[in-house]
């Protein structure tokens, strides 16, 4: 009996050492990360990760958090919301990780945030842009704007800057973020007094496009929008091209990959997207961070990477300022970041728990991308 017990005990406290941190030693903090280090769009959770690590590395250099190193433990999530649960979960609960960076994509960021919020563990959605993310509780936060905000951008790009009355619109209909993207820019384009000629749908991973281009190049549109991802953009206008529609496509910041050119090539000239910084832009804060990013990757930092570098800055900003590794308190502190200077803008969080920030529009110009303007919430 008294060595069943003995056991019995060794192996609670073995389950409790586990549960309480298993991935972390007594001079750490576990920042748990999950994004799409693989699938469909495996660029966008591998540039975070680089800048997410950057950020890391820079904190620890200076001496930590708390008189703590910060240990970044990244789950990958292959690109599908099911996976971000699941990484999500085992951070939380196999890692004990003590807040969590995550996701890019709107789909995914909306199927982990129920369990941050359930655990008590803060999330940082660094570029997830959908607007329910953040109504999924009071743990969760995003350091991007919002897409209400951008489909205004983009809808006042299209009738100002282009002078355009008359767009088509082809949503993926199974991504939360371009559903919802469609839906802002109509509203504010309508508004404006333009028209919406014709509206065509895909899903994440189709490859041939043409019937719905087809259709909508009969409704003899003066440009088409693609709120989408980069794979599927960057096919869609290759097609278009290959049907002879000659008119500016135009997309949002999932549009934002070093893979958008090279799947698109020449057909991508002509075309527009929003995002969240240029890496041409001439401010100090962004220009510092590009040359330190090339100096340790060797490439140039998309929105993502420049976006999971803000976010893990932000993250440990906040834990110095609460003085604690507890959830709520490093929620509260979160909630209270004001007039941060990041890579991405100044950053405040507001009410909502979501950032009010400046947009960023991108030309494609001979296989290159320009910044062309800078629109202020
Ligand atoms: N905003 C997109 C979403 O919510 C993700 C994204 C952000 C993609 C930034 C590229 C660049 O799904």
């Amino acid at each position: 009996m008294r060595k069943t017990l003995g056991i019995l005990t060794a192996l609670t406290i073995g389950a409790m050492l586990l549960s309480c941190g298993g991935g972390a030693k007594q001079d750490e903090i576990l920042i748990g990360e999950y994004g799409s280090l693989t699938g469909t769009t495996a660029t966008f959770g591998q540039s975070t990760h680089n800048g997410l690590t950057l950020a890391v590395e820079e904190i620890n250099n200076a001496g930590g958090v708390l008189g703590k190193k910060i240990k970044l433990l990244t789950e990958d999530d292959q690109s599908k919301p099911e996976e971000a649960a699941t990484a999500v979960t085992k951070l939380i609960t196999r890692d004990g990780a003590k807040a969590v960076i995550g996701e890019v994509a709107s789909s995914r960021s909306l199927a982990a945030a129920p369990i941050c919020q359930d655990n008590g563990i803060p999330m940082v959605s660094p570029a997830s842009t959908n607007p329910e993310v953040t109504r999924k509780g009071d743990y969760i936060f995003r350091v991007c704007y919002i897409d209400p905000f951008q489909g205004e951008v983009l809808a006042k790009f299209a009738y100002n800057s282009l002078g355009l009355r008359n767009v088509a619109i082809l949503k993926d209909v199974r991504n939360d973020y371009s559903v919802g993207l469609a839906q802002f820019f109509e509203e504010t384009f309508v508004g404006l007094g333009g028209k919406i000629a014709a509206t065509q749908a895909y899903s994440e991973g189709d490859t041939d496009f043409k019937a719905q281009l087809t259709a909508l190049k009969g409704a003899n549109p003066e440009a088409v929008f693609v709120p989408g991802y980069y794979t599927e953009g960057a096919l869609i206008v290759k097609q278009a091209r290959e049907l002879n529609m000659t008119m500016p496509i135009i997309g949002g910041d999932g549009w934002d990959s070093s893979k958008l050119v090279e799947i698109g090539g020449e057909a991508l000239n002509g075309s527009y997207f929003s995002t969240h910084y240029a890496s041409d832009d001439t401010n100090y804060m962004v220009k510092n961070f590009v040359t330190k990013y090339k100096e340790r990757y060797n490439e140039t930092p998309d929105a993502m990477a420049a976006l999971g570098y803000d976010a893990g800055l932000i993250l440990c900003d906040a834990i110095t300022r609460a003085g604690s590794t507890d959830g709520a308190a490093i929620r509260d502190a979160l909630a209270a970041t004001r007039g941060f200077r990041g890579v991405t803008g100044t950053i405040s969080i507001d009410e909502n728990r979501n950032a009010r920030k400046s947009a960023v529009v991108i030309a494609v110009v001979d296989g290159k991308l320009q910044y062309k303007e800078t629109i202020q919430p």
